[in-house]
């Protein structure tokens, strides 16, 4: 039977609505509606798409994680090459860029588009009928990677365009995937935890995740686009500028930090803008790219070799610089991680002045030789930190000797130990400040609770004010909302909001919580995985090491740091208070069934079914079965010729089910 019209309209409309706040929320940075508000349109989508599966279409935005992971990528051949750009850090080179151009043209009437250029991996996406067909990566300029399904997870690349213009239907646009720095720091902070390799800059982070083999894993990912070239074989564009402004039409990101200009001069402006406003930008960029804005005239000006002769890379200059090590300082982590910091002679260095230096590890110093009072060569690469990166050896003082790493920790003097295996170093003392603020920080950050309003800063404080020492104090805070109030920097508002939303973060799911508690080694994906294995938090708890070791991803490492974890009684009882606050320990969803929360105890015999039947039966909908009745059992479920427990729960007011009712209970769900 076909599905209704009132149905095919329905879904129709949920897709164009989600399809519009994925635009606003995406592209424009401008969302109109709550998370939850998005979520129930989505599950709308996802009910009706279930009942009606001939329906799905491959824009529906149900699809944008699909598919089974490949083996490898297919190959695609750019019908036009995916040309790279000559480039140049001087102004002299642009000059003579533009001098070239003007010499071809033979005339001083043109104008060039300046836009940023962006650091991450450039895409190709083809279009036919309104529909996003194909993507693939640039390769070698001639042949990528086919990689539509990772390309479709990006949510501000619309699966579907809707131009006013027939002619606009079938396009190539090609642009720029890449994540955005403080996405990048959490990624790799995330890796960190659970012990997983490390992105070395955000465009690595980007090309690493392109090329993963399943699209959910990289559906996790936070990439983002910016579109800078449209091909429309129909249309009659006539310049760059105004296809980037077709291309927003069309609903793609296009980047807003692009210039018009009349002459070099402007060129040469814009540049040296950037390259002291660069560190500004939530993204990285390492120069700028300039297009001769009118076709024709690109057209007359060609291409040479693998880089066409109307556009230019302008790339910044390079961003080392040679200054003093003064002194090599530990920092403690949230999980109790001791990193090594090198504190330098200030130097400036690609707009910002930098004082400190990531060293990563031990290793890492023994492997440069980086001594105290040496000449080091700092370098500020893709991924905004600053590193030291080698030692001028020729200008080392004399009578210096290899840095010994310390024994204890700074902030507590507890020692410091090294796992076999492990290039970390950890403080042994779980009550260590910086672990404790730590702990919390990590409980309140956007992949676990999501507690708006508690960043680095608010721990501090309300650590040092001894408010909270542990996230189980966070739900009694409210408690101390007039002591609150007085504080320094804080009001009724923002109180209220900080209270609100750590009330709200009693509604994020099992898994978030799982990951929230800090256990070593458990990021977010391993969090997931644990959850849907052990579907509530006292299967967790009483794991055993072989099995879960035996789980899906789950290495020595990990059962290890899961046992220990739970062996600790600190831990348990913490887990405790959370659970008594009304966190969520058990599964979505068993906590969504009919039954889930609810306990039973049977007494006497049942007609239809057995014992171990009606329990299955409760089992199956999310409830519990007890063995004897007390003030925690929800109903006791009385068959034939019950026994004492029927007593005790009269006594007890405990509700009572006949069998009927209790078939009715099970069966309706
Ligand atoms: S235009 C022929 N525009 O730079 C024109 N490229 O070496 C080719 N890139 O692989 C590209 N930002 O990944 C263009 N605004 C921008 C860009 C940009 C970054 C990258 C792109 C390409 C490389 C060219």
């Amino acid at each position: 039977m076909a599905p209704p019209k009132t149905i095919i309209e329905k879904i129709e409309k949920l897709r164009e609505t989600i399809r519009e706040h994925d635009y606003r929320y995406y592209v424009l940075a401008e969302p109109i509606i709550s998370d939850e508000e998005y979520d129930k349109l989505m599950r709308e989508l996802i009910e009706l798409e279930k009942q009606y599966p001939e329906l799905i279409t491959p824009d529906s935005p149900t699809q944008r994680v699909g598919g089974e992971p490949t083996k490898k990528f297919p190959v695609v051949t750019h019908k036009i090459p995916m040309l790279s750009l000559s480039n140049s850090y001087t102004e002299e080179d642009v000059k003579e860029f533009d001098r070239r151009v003007r010499s071809i043209l033979k005339t001083s009437d043109y104008e060039y588009v300046c836009e940023l250029k962006f650091d991450g991996v450039a895409v190709s996406l083809h279009y036919e009928n309104g529909l996003l067909k194909v993507g693939a990566t640039r390769g070698d300029g001639f042949q990528g990677d086919e990689i539509t399904a990772n390309i479709k997870t990006i949510r501000s690349i619309p699966l579907k365009i809707s131009p006013a213009d027939r002619n606009l239907l079938d396009i190539e646009v090609r642009g720029e995937v890449f994540i955005k720095k403080e996405d990048f720091l959490r990624m790799n902070e995330e890796r960190e935890f659970s012990g997983e390799k490390l992105f070395v800059n955000p465009r690595n982070a980007a090309a690493g995740t392109l090329k993963l083999q399943d699209p959910k894993l990289v559906a996790e990912r936070p990439l983002n686009f910016f579109a800078y070239y449209l091909r429309a074989e129909k249309s009659e564009i006539k310049t760059h500028f105004e296809s980037l402004s077709i291309l927003r039409k069309l609903k793609f990101p296009v980047n807003e930090n692009i210039k018009l200009c009349k002459n070099v001069d402007e060129v040469i402006e814009f540049w040296s803008n950037w390259q002291y406003q660069r560190d500004k930008l939530p993204y990285d960029i390492d120069g700028i790219v300039v297009k001769v804005n009118s076709f024709r005239q690109q057209e007359i000006l060609g291409a040479i070799a693998k880089s066409p002769r109307w556009a230019f890379a302008f790339k910044f200059s390079s961003r080392k610089a040679e200054t003093k090590l003064n002194d090599i300082k530990l920092q403690v982590g949230r999980v109790g991680t001791i990193t090594p910091v090198a504190y330098l002679q200030p130097v400036f260095l690609g707009g910002t002045t930098v004082s400190r230096a990531s060293l990563y590890n031990e290793d890492y110093i023994k492997e440069l030789d980086i001594r105290i009072g040496d000449t080091v060569i700092v370098e500020k690469g893709g991924d905004v930190i600053p590193k030291v990166t080698s030692v001028v050896k020729e200008k080392r003082p004399p009578h210096t000797s290899g840095f010994v790493f310390p024994k204890k920790c700074p902030e507590c003097g507890a020692k410091i130990y090294r796992p076999e295996g492990e290039a970390n170093y950890y403080c042994e003392n779980n009550e260590c400040p910086a672990q404790v603020k730590g702990r919390i920080i990590h409980w309140a950050s956007r992949g676990a609770m999501d507690i708006t309003g508690l960043g680095e800063a608010v721990v501090n404080q309300l650590v040092e004010l001894k408010f909270i020492r542990n996230v189980a104090d966070l739900y009694s805070l409210y408690k101390q909302r007039d002591k609150l109030v007085q504080l320094e920097r804080w009001g009724e508002k923002s109180v209220q909001n900080l209270l609100d939303s750590i009330e709200n973060s009693k509604q994020k799911p099992y898994h978030r919580v799982v990951f929230g508690l800090g256990i070593r080694h458990i990021g977010i994906g391993i969090a997931q995985i644990l959850c849907s294995k052990y579907n509530n938090i006292d299967m967790l708890m009483n794991a055993k090491y072989d099995d879960l070791q035996s789980t899906y991803e789950i290495g020595p490492k990990i059962a290890e740091s899961i046992v220990r974890y739970f062996s600790d009684s600190h831990n348990i009882k913490l887990i405790n208070r959370l659970k008594e606050a009304g966190l969520k320990f058990e599964a979505e969803s068993l906590a969504n069934l009919p039954l889930s929360g609810k306990t039973f105890v049977l007494t006497g015999a049942l007609e239809s079914m057995t014992r171990e039947e009606a329990k299955e039966n409760i089992e199956r909908l999310g409830g519990k079965v007890a063995s004897s009745v007390s003030k925690n059992v929800d109903y006791l479920i009385v068959g034939e010729e019950p026994g004492s427990k029927l007593d005790k729960a009269k006594k007890l007011g405990i509700p009572l089910l006949n069998e009927a009712e209790f078939i009715k209970m099970i069966k309706v769900k």
